[in-house]
């Protein structure tokens, strides 16, 4: 089936308090390990492509893919631009043919990420594609950082709120302790910041730097108001080790389907993991 708006699916996991996973793919067998976890599991899926992705595949290359994935699939997709980095992107996405962008415009002033966030929707809205934004700043985990620093990075839940009044943006990503890429220790969340900000924002609230988090802690972000859950890095991790476990083992292959044969079931296997834990296993 053709790619399916977020908003339809975070609609739907808002109303069943689930959350959809948002799995970052970046060559075929990535996209095809999504769509089969998700057939597997009867779940909707967001497949999302970020800044690097593009990079590497091509934006025409990720679209083509994503797409024959889709068409086949008997589960909903949605093709997503992850942490998009301005308006002329986006709108080479919504062009190339995605169902979803987020535009992230945390690095910028307050009232520039409204306006930014606020062209990006005056388009969207026009082609029924839906919009993630950014508030606060999810680091990476190598950003060496004192505790004031960091608290400062979080999303400020007033803010929050008169952020989705202006804007009318349809999901907003926070800011709560997580990072992208692999943590140092384990990550802390600032639940009590969840909670506020989901009582004052009454949209779907999307977490980043989900790789790592503990499964129990991930629970409970879903439990406050979380319906959109991003991860990338645990896919690399399975994706790597299982690619790494076949040259190790067989020093002289040399047929490249040996090895990603096997790091694409790897990548399956995970992110089938990580949508039974998101509760979205059956939803479709
Ligand atoms: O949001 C960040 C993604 O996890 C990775 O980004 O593909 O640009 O390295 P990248
Ligand atoms: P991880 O790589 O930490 O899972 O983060 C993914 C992400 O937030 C993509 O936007
Ligand atoms: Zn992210």
């Amino acid at each position: 089936m053709p790619f399916v708006p977020v908003d339809v699916l975070l609609k739907q996991a808002e109303e069943g308090q689930y959350a959809v996973g948002a799995f970052n793919c970046n060559n075929m067998e990535i996209v095809q390990a999504i769509v089969a976890a998700a057939e597997a599991e009867r779940a909707p899926v967001i497949m999302q492509a970020s800044q690097g992705a593009i990079k590497y595949a091509g934006l025409d290359f990720i679209v083509a893919m994503a797409r024959q994935a889709a068409e086949k699939a008997s589960v909903p997709v949605a093709l997503h631009l992850d942490h998009g980095t301005s308006f002329a992107q986006v709108m080479q996405c919504i062009r190339a043919g995605f169902s979803s962008v987020m535009i992230d415009g945390s690095k910028l002033p307050l009232e520039e990420n409204i306006a930014l966030t606020r062209q990006v929707l005056a388009v969207a809205r026009a082609v029924g594609v839906s919009v993630e934004a950014e508030l606060g700043k999810i680091g990476g985990t190598e950003d060496d950082i004192s505790v004031a620093d960091w608290e400062a990075m979080l999303t400020d839940p007033e803010e929050a709120r008169y952020f989705v009044e202006q804007t009318g943006v349809d999901s907003l990503a926070i800011a709560i302790g997580t990072a992208h890429g692999r943590y140092k220790g384990e990550p802390r969340l600032d639940f009590d910041r969840l909670a506020k900000v989901r009582s004052l924002v009454k949209i779907p609230i999307v977490l980043h730097g989900s790789s790592g988090v503990p499964d129990e802690a991930i629970r409970q972000a879903i439990s406050l108001g979380v319906r959109k859950v991003n991860i990338d890095t645990n896919i690399r991790e399975a994706f790597v080790a299982a690619a790494r476990r076949v040259i190790d083992a067989h020093p002289d292959e040399i047929d490249p389907r040996k090895i990603l044969g096997p790091a694409r079931e790897a990548a399956t296997a995970i992110i089938r993991e990580k949508i039974r834990l998101f509760g979205s296993s059956g939803k479709a």
